[in-house]
């Protein structure tokens, strides 16, 4: 039986909660279609509060830079949390936080917003400003949530780093985006050990084109001792005593910018991505409320991703404040301190919606379905998944075993450039195919082109675009507008195009195939190849490095490097050695998540005459296949030199 075939559809069972054929869905598309910019409109104005409404919808006179409702005026902070308490929903529980090792703190509305408040005082009091950039580089606790809500409410702009890049990785940040202050913690709890946080501040401190960074504020979560500069370092509980509990929230400009986040390109630096306040908004609310089909009164929302990444930007921490909801936060791994750890979390909270990505789901797979057997799970009823390609295989035990195979599961196609989900299935409205991101949700117009960039008829496979301008889209690369306009604009003219390879079903369905440029997806994390290889070439013992993704069954893709040494660097060294220091290398360079799973030191790579590297030979190596067609290498007997290194 193909997947296609065994599509499932919302409503065999869906639970209390999931909507009916008559659900809101079918008017939103008709709605939508009659009057695109209109229902952006009707969003923004009934989802958020403006404090000046606005009179213009989408100005795209500058394009591709969008300005959404660029004449209302917002506060995002106060959105998120005074306008609900305000409405009396104070005593909602807006965070059940679980750390790692257990210990527990239930955030109200009331409490989230007071802590905010009093965090907004205190970066004020540090002299930070409207448009200056803060860097969070913390774990997954609730600090980190109220970091973030205290810059936004300023009118400042953060920037997360997530915890497991490396001190140079967050140097390089800090520089692009001259940040002026660094918010971080001792550490954060890892599988029982201390996952030391603040060293790697230090260590980014000292490098070059960081002078711009006058104070470093260290959450006290782990107690491990820390080196200490009285000049520049200030304990986050000591600054929250001393400023001031009351903090009323300014109006900015929708288009005033809300955050950067770092992501990977083809190239070896990363890319700011900027996105500002009430467009970003208006769809992280309008998507988290309808993909998941948000019923904020009586769910319990669980998105496991970290605040590093865009998914825990949108669906942590502005989707669902956004929208009023409860969630749970929790710091740890799936499988700490015993396998199961999250599906007793789901059992203890009462978790209804949860959102994850098919590398936890194929872990999860792996260690058996005993596991989640053992627990109730009968209090989900909605599941998501995000972040790369759900595998049929995947998406049926995820609907099976954690599903208990009644929950509708929206596989959501987004980037950190998008912002916000774009592609999906909803709830109570679409037939489901597993393995399918399905239809572009109401608002959103994505076309599958042919090298052209002609639409392609349904059954065709090319390259996915979005047509339109959407209200969370990006509005540039930091410091960069030339490269934003190349990166995403240039390769089809009047549209945006960020890398994704689909294919058109015969139903009109999207299936994203992956990337077709040189990104790679580890576990739902997007990774260079060319980072990847120059922090390779940087080693000294490293005279050229081809870095390539292949397929693996838990990771959705694993990286794998060839190198050809020096002779400097091969001295005295085997190469097991050689291959240990080098993932080490790159561990330190740009992240653990970066490290490769193997090194293999080549004679030579492969290349065309014109010296272009054929990583396509490489990947089929890696992958265990034979190798394609090597007529247009330089030399084709290098194929076989590699294989045999292997
Ligand atoms: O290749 C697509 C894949 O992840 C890329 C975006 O990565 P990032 O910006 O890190 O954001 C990840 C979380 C939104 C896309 O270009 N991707 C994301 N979601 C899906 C996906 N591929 C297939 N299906 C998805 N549902």
């Amino acid at each position: 039986m193909t997947a296609e075939a065994r599509s499932t559809d919302f409503h065999d069972g869906g639970g209390a909660s999931a909507a009916t054929a008559d659900a809101p869905g079918h008017a939103l598309y008709k709605e939508a279609a009659a009057d695109r910019l209109g229902f952006w409109a009707e969003q923004a104005r009934s989802l958020l509060d403006w404090r000046s409404a606005f009179t213009q919808t989408l100005d795209f006179s500058d394009a591709p830079v969008a300005r959404w409702f660029a004449d209302g005026t917002l506060n995002v902070a106060e959105n998120c949390l005074d306008r609900h308490v305000r409405a009396g929903l104070g005593d909602r529980v807006a965070i059940h936080f679980e750390g790692a090792r257990g210990d527990r703190q239930t955030i109200t509305y009331a409490q989230l917003t007071a802590s905010v408040q009093r965090a907004a005082n205190m970066l004020l009091d540090l002299g930070v400003r409207a448009g200056d950039r803060v860097v969070i580089y913390l774990p997954l606790i609730p600090e980190a949530v109220v970091a973030m809500l205290a810059v936004a409410r300023i009118g400042a702009i953060h920037s997360v780093v997530f915890g497991g890049f490396s001190a140079e990785s967050l140097r390089a940040r800090i520089e692009d985006a001259q940040a002026t202050l660094v918010i971080t913690a001792d550490g954060g709890w890892r599988r029982g050990q201390v996952s030391a946080l603040k060293p790697a501040v230090d260590e980014a401190l000292r490098g070059p084109g960081t002078e711009s960074v006058s104070r470093v504020i260290v959450v006290r979560r782990c107690e491990n001792a820390v080196d200490w500069d009285d000049a520049r370092d200030l304990w986050w509980h000591e600054q929250m005593d001393a400023a001031a509990p009351e903090h009323a929230a300014p109006a900015f400009p929708a288009e005033q910018p809300l955050f950067i986040l770092y992501t990977s390109g083809t190239t070896g630096r990363p890319k700011g991505i900027v996105h500002t306040s009430g467009g970003y908004l208006t769809q992280a609310a309008f998507t988290h409320r309808t993909v998941f089909d948000i019923h904020p009164e009586r769910d319990v929302y669980w998105c496991t991703a970290d605040i590093g990444w865009i998914t825990g930007h949108s669906y942590v921490v502005y989707g669902p404040l956004a929208n009023g909801a409860t969630q749970v936060l929790y710091e740890g791994t799936p499988d700490e301190p015993q396998p199961g750890r999250w599906w007793d979390i789901v059992d203890t909270y009462g978790v209804t919606v949860l959102y994850t990505a098919p590398t936890a789901v194929r872990a999860a797979m792996k260690a058996g379905r005993a596991i989640p057997d053992a627990r109730d799970l009968s209090t989900l009823r909605l599941l998501g998944s995000v972040g790369e390609p759900i595998n049929p295989e995947a998406w049926h035990w995820y609907r099976s075993v954690i599903g208990h195979d009644r929950t509708p599961i929206v596989d959501t196609w987004w980037q950190t450039e998008t912002g916000a989900i774009m592609i999906s299935a909803l709830p109570g409205v679409t037939q489901l195919k597993p393995g399918s991101a399905q239809d572009p949700l109401p608002g959103i117009v994505a076309e599958v082109v042919d090298e052209d960039g002609h639409p392609l008829e349904p059954g065709g496979s090319g390259y996915l675009t979005l047509s339109e301008p959407w209200p969370s889209m990006a509005r540039g690369i930091w410091g960069d507008p030339d490269r934003f306009v190349e990166t995403y604009w240039a390769r089809f003219p009047g549209r945006y195009f960020a890398g994704d390879g689909a294919r058109i079903d015969d139903e009109g369905d999207i299936w994203v195939l992956g990337r077709v440029d040189d990104v790679m997806n580890v576990s739902g994390h997007r990774l260079s190849t060319a980072e990847i290889e120059s922090a390779l070439v940087e080693h000294v013992g490293v005279a050229e490095a081809a870095v390539v993704g292949a397929a693996d069954d838990t990771t959705g893709q694993a990286v794998h490097a060839f190198v050809i040494m020096t002779a400097e660097g091969s001295a005295g060294l085997d190469r097991a050695a050689m291959s240990t220091t080098l993932r080490d290398w790159v561990g330190q360079r740009i992240g653990a998540i970066a490290k490769p799973k193997s090194v293999v030191i080549v004679p030579e790579l492969p290349k065309t005459r014109s010296g272009k590297i054929m990583r396509r030979l490489l990947r089929d190596l890696a992958e265990g296949r034979s190798v394609g067609d090597t007529t247009t290498l330089a030399d084709p007997t290098v194929m076989d030199q590699i294989a045999a290194a292997m």
